[in-house]
């Protein structure tokens, strides 16, 4: 078992199953009470509800947005994006587009680049979750730097694809899990990559819950993608779709990354462009206040 508070992950034989190897970890994506890992099935004893899986995967992705914690229902919300890769074939076709495509191969290997740059600043980690961990293409850029992946993602698909398809040595966990409802406790991993989700969501509300969520269960740091407001990319994006043909691009401003670091108790360490010209994300590290190594008592 991982406990929270072990000086060191166990040994890779130890947690051949991922699932049991962070049991300790887990809490129900609705009410954070402690779950229980059953058979075939985890179950909340504080509100009483019962998870299923899938194959082994643990289904713990709660759906919908804002109304989904209480707040006020937007026109515009990213609940249709959940649904777009609940099928392992179209999970197939994004994963495979990044791998077959020359500028995209290119643009992978640049993020390995940013993201192995972030761990080579906050060294080695006992347990990173990956969410959205997609088909695990963004996997290996940091799986070398911690002893336990948890890979999560709301979409079944990309699950199912990254599990059949990865070949990271790493030991791992995978489950559904919406990032909106994380459900893990609070400080439970050292650290959360999320790789290209912020940009798809379209309201203050949900990237609020999403940085507020992502802060909440890490210990040290989070790596965080945003489309940038003040890049080149959504510069000529505007002037070229002056009447809003296009629907603008969903952006946030550096200055609004670093706000949000703040007040969920860390600082914006760094947050270098993807590219300058060609695109506009930038990979943030924010670290946490007080934040120690992995190995630290
Ligand atoms: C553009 S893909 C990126 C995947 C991976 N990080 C990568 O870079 O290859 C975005 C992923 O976010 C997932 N997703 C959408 N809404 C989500 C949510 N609320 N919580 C968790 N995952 C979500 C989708 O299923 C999809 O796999
Ligand atoms: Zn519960």
């Amino acid at each position: 078992m991982i406990h929270m508070d072990s000086a060191r992950a166990p040994a890779t034989s130890q947690v051949a199953n991922g699932l049991a190897a962070i049991a300790d970890l887990l809490a129900c994506p609705t009410c954070r009470a402690k779950l229980a890992l059953e058979s075939h099935s985890l179950y909340c004893a504080g509100c009483g509800a019962r998870f299923g899986m899938a194959d082994g995967v643990p289904l713990l992705a709660v759906q919908g947005t804002s109304e989904s914690w209480g707040a006020p229902q937007q026109i515009e919300q990213s609940t249709a994006y959940q649904s777009e890769y609940q099928k392992v074939e179209r999970a197939a076709a994004y994963n495979l587009y990044y791998q077959q495509r020359i500028l995209r191969r290119i643009t992978t290997s640049r993020e390995y680049a940013l993201i192995g740059r972030h761990m080579r600043e906050v060294g080695h980690s006992r347990v990173i979750l990956e969410l959205p961990c997609g088909g695990g293409r963004m996997t290996p850029a940091f799986a070398g730097s911690t002893d336990f992946v948890i890979e999560a993602d709301i979409a079944i698909g990309q699950i199912q694809y990254g599990r059949a398809t990865s070949t990271v040595a790493t030991p791992r966990a995978w489950m559904t899990a919406s990032a909106f409802h994380i459900p893990l406790r609070d400080g439970s991993v050292d650290g959360t990559v999320c790789i290209r989700l912020a940009h798809h969501l379209p309201t203050h509300a949900e990237r609020d819950r999403l940085f507020h969520e992502l802060m909440r269960v890490s210990r040290r740091f989070v790596i965080v993608t945003y489309f940038d407001h003040h890049s080149l990319k959504n510069l000529t994006h505007r002037m070229r779709h002056p009447f809003r043909k296009k629907p603008p691009k969903l952006t946030m401003t550096t200055a609004r990354v670093a706000e949000y670091a703040r007040e969920c108790g860390g600082r914006l360490v760094a947050a270098p462009a993807l590219f300058l010209i060609s695109s506009g994300q930038r990979y943030a590290l924010i670290v946490k206040d007080g934040a120690r190594g992995a190995s630290d008592p």
